[in-house]
């Protein structure tokens, strides 16, 4: 569609900008939904991320993603916040509102979504979740909201499995997920699982290493799902393959947090059929 006087703007605000997939998933979308709508990755310097939100309001943006390092740090420039995006304490994607920007968490969401569309069920599942950085905070509030039964949370420093563990458990009024250090994976209890990669171990150019490397953790496994999705088949996917689990990468967690983003943006909703057209395109 021809830029005009009518066209929307949306765009990604983030530091660095230059590898991201979110324009081909948006501009995808407006293309066939015919809708006068474009999407601009932002290269935003550290310091500028409040003048930068005030600036796309200025401009008329419909909405803006928020990407590394600025998820927590907008919210101080925000005039509402959505009360899942409010728990998990960080927001990917900002809404036009008459007096402001309200933020999203369309990540966590996007993930629960991916994860239905790949048949993986979280409700009454013991679940291993390595990992207690941002990404893997989001995953705790997912599993403790959607009724997972028990969540080990597994990671390098275990204080801060702890802290992570305390907070999600208090906020979500359940006491479902267990802190552990993540050397002390041989005292899981003896049973299949579903998994959840959250470290950033294996992510490319690390392509060989996985955050857990003894092939016997693996057996613990019937689904894994690596959020990482460069390179499309991780270290951790392969180890769990190896043990005969079924293994996903977190392209369509991706493609989801996107989808949501332009549904809240343009309210409407996506068909399945539509976003799994965005998908393949994604995977080219
Ligand atoms: P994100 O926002 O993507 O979650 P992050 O907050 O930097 O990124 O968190 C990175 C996660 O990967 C943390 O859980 C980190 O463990 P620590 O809390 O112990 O640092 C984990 N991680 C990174 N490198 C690791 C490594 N070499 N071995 C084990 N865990 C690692």
């Amino acid at each position: 569609m021809e830029i005009n006087g009518y066209t929307r703007t949306c765009g990604l605000m983030g530091n660095p900008v230059e590898h991201t997939m979110s324009p081909l998933i948006h501009n995808t979308l407006a293309k066939k939904l015919c809708h006068n709508l474009v999407y601009i990755p932002f290269h935003v310097e550290q310091g500028k991320e409040a003048d930068a939100v005030k600036g796309a309001f200025a401009l008329n943006f419909l909405g803006l993603n928020v990407t590394v390092p600025y998820k927590s740090k907008v919210m101080d420039s925000l005039t509402e916040i959505d009360e899942l995006a409010e728990k998990i304490g960080a927001v990917n994607t900002l809404v036009r509102t008459p007096n402001g920007f309200k933020g999203y968490n369309t990540d966590m969401l996007g993930l629960y979504r991916a994860m239905c569309s790949e048949g993986i069920q979280i409700e009454g599942e013991d679940v291993i979740l390595l990992g207690a950085g941002g990404a893997a905070r989001a995953v705790a509030f997912l599993c403790a909201s959607k009724n997972a039964a028990r969540v080990y949370l597994l990671n390098r420093s275990k204080d801060k499995a702890e802290a992570v563990a305390k907070e999600v458990n208090e906020k979500s009024g359940r006491d479902c997920i267990y802190p552990m250090a993540l050397d002390d994976y041989r005292s899981l209890p003896d049973k299949k699982f579903l998994a959840v990669q959250a470290t950033s171990v294996g992510l490319y150019p690390d392509a060989d290493r996985a955050v857990i490397e003894d092939e016997e953790f693996y057996r613990k496994i019937h689904t894994g799902y690596d959020l990482i999705y460069r390179p499309c088949e991780t270290k951790f996917m392969a180890l769990t393959k190896k043990q005969r689990g079924s293994a996903f990468h977190g392209l369509k967690m991706l493609l989801y947090q996107g989808i949501i983003a332009y549904e809240l943006w343009n309210k409407l909703s996506v068909s399945e059929e539509m976003a799994l057209e965005v998908y393949c395109m994604l995977q080219e």
